[in-house]
Formats: C-alpha cells, structure tokens, sequence
C-alpha cells in the first residue's frame, strides 16, 4: 500500500493504478461503516484509493475540528489489511494553501435539514470532495447512507460539474442494538451510549408505521418526537420528512421519502435516518 501526502504524488500514484478505481474519501478513525465502504469498492474495482483528511472547511466555528478523534496509524493498518492500494493522507496546508479562495456551493440542497444547522458544511463537503475527485480521478466514489444528504449533495454536484465518477452509496452499519457507527460515538459516555439506541429505536417504529401504510408525514414525525422524548438524556434538534432526492419537506409520503434526525446525547450530537419506501 502506499501513503501519499502530496497531490503531485498522489497523482503519478493513481495513473499507475489499473482501472477501474474505487475511491473511498474519509476524515478517518474508521469504523466498520468505513471497512463496508472499502469492501464495497475492492469489490467492484480492479484499485482502491482512500483518503484520510480532516477536512477542516466542513466543520463550524463551534464545532469539533480540535478534537475530532483522530488516530492515523490504525487507519493505515486497517486500510492496508482491507487491501487499499493508494492512500491520499494530505497537510491541511497541501489542499488549501495561501490564497485558496474556490468553494462549491449547492443552492437550496446545502442549506435544508443539516445545513440549516451546520451554516457552511456543505460548502466544505462539496469543495472538498470535488477537490479530491480531481485530485484521484476515480471511476466509482463510495459514500454511506448513515450521512444521506451528503451523498444527495455529492450526486448532484458530480451531475451539475459533469464530474465522470459513479457514485455509490452504502447501507449504513448498525452497532447490534441499532446504532449507527460513527467516530463521534467514542465521545459517549456509557449512560448516553445506553441512551442513543432511542434514535434508531425511534426511526425504525416510524419506519414501521410507514409500511404499515401510513403516510401522513407529520403523524411520523410526532412518532420519532414522542419516543425521544422519553429518554431524558437526548435532546432532539430536528426531525424531517423529505423527498429522497431534493430534500423537500413532505406533507404526505407518497414517493420516496427520507426520514432523518439530529439529535444531542449529552453534548454530542449525532444524526440517523431511514429510507421511507414500499
Ligand atoms: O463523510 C466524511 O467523512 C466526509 O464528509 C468526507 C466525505 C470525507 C469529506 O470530508
């Protein structure tokens, strides 16, 4: 496996690679959600690259950039283990240096569910990611469902910029109890551990509710909004029923729909969804 930290040579490295090439962008301390993708892409691609960036333009003047978990050398050793052959592991310096000013900017999809209370992350995903597809030229990009709007906002960005890269989404990883992996679930403490299985809990009871054929949106909503509320130790911060694609808020699911929340356990905040479809 090599590990590239320069675009120059990220680049030489990739052109070497035969084709077709699975990429799989992380911000790295991998999960099984991460490993999926990896084993999506080494399934379907004769390379695999993956990059590991902690992608400091998606994250808010409040939010966690300084402690984002970070712990490089296991994620080499779990790339290499899962057969990557080239990771991009760039400076922060490298993909923005003096005088960067581009940033790709979605109008309307950035600013819905997530970007209406994280002001600019989308704006950082899609520069980013559109920076990285530049940079790998991959054939397939792989993403996971666990962050539905950003897969939507990186369907259509590669759409709108003509951007000749498939992109692929992956089933979210559940822990058994129903949680979705994440890096920030190693900022829970054990009660809130406990605690944040009402999430799913909550979207899987909708979900239900869904395909038992229900299908006013506001009757799901209030569904994930009474189950939360019974766990003191989670404070709900949004719950939206959307159009799958353009993330417009539905009054009746009566095409696919996405269900998704955020919610804070303790101080941190974590986000889940379900597909709505028969
Ligand atoms: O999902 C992530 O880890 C990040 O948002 C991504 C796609 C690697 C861009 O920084």
């Amino acid at each position: 496996m090599r590990i590239e930290t320069t675009i120059a040579t990220t680049r030489r490295a990739r052109l070497a690679l035969p084709g077709p090439v699975g990429f799989v962008p992380t911000m790295g301390y991998l999960h099984a959600g991460h490993l999926s993708l990896v084993r999506a892409a080494r399934r379907a691609n004769a390379s695999v690259v993956a990059s590991l960036f902690v992608n400091p333009t998606q994250f808010g003047p409040s939010e966690d950039l300084a402690t984002y978990p970070r712990d490089v050398p296991r994620d080499l050793s779990l790339f290499e283990s899962e057969g990557v052959d080239l990771v991009f592991a760039p400076t922060v310096e490298e993909m923005y240096p003096a005088g960067f000013t581009t940033f790709v900017e979605l109008e309307k999809l950035s600013s819905r569910l997530e970007g209406a209370h994280r002001s600019g992350h989308f704006r950082g995903v899609a520069t980013v990611v559109a920076k990285l597809f530049s940079i790998v030229q991959p054939d397939r990009a792989y993403f996971g469902q666990k962050d539905a709007q950003q897969s939507i906002v990186v369907r259509r960005l590669t759409a709108d910029l003509n951007l000749p890269v498939e992109v692929v989404v992956c089933p979210t990883v559940r822990e058994p109890d129903g949680l979705a992996l994440s890096s920030r679930n190693v900022y829970l403490k054990s009660d809130e551990r406990q605690a944040a299985t009402v999430l799913s809990r909550a979207l899987f009871a909708a979900r239900e509710r869904f395909l038992a054929g229900e299908r006013d949106a506001e009757a799901l909503r209030q569904l994930v909004r009474d189950t939360i509320a019974a766990e003191p130790l989670v404070r709900l911060q949004y719950v939206s029923v959307t159009d799958g694609e353009t993330l417009d808020e539905l009054d009746a699911v009566e095409r696919p729909g996405l269900l998704s929340l955020a919610a804070f356990v303790g101080r941190t905040r974590l986000i889940d969804n379900v597909r709505l479809e028969d």
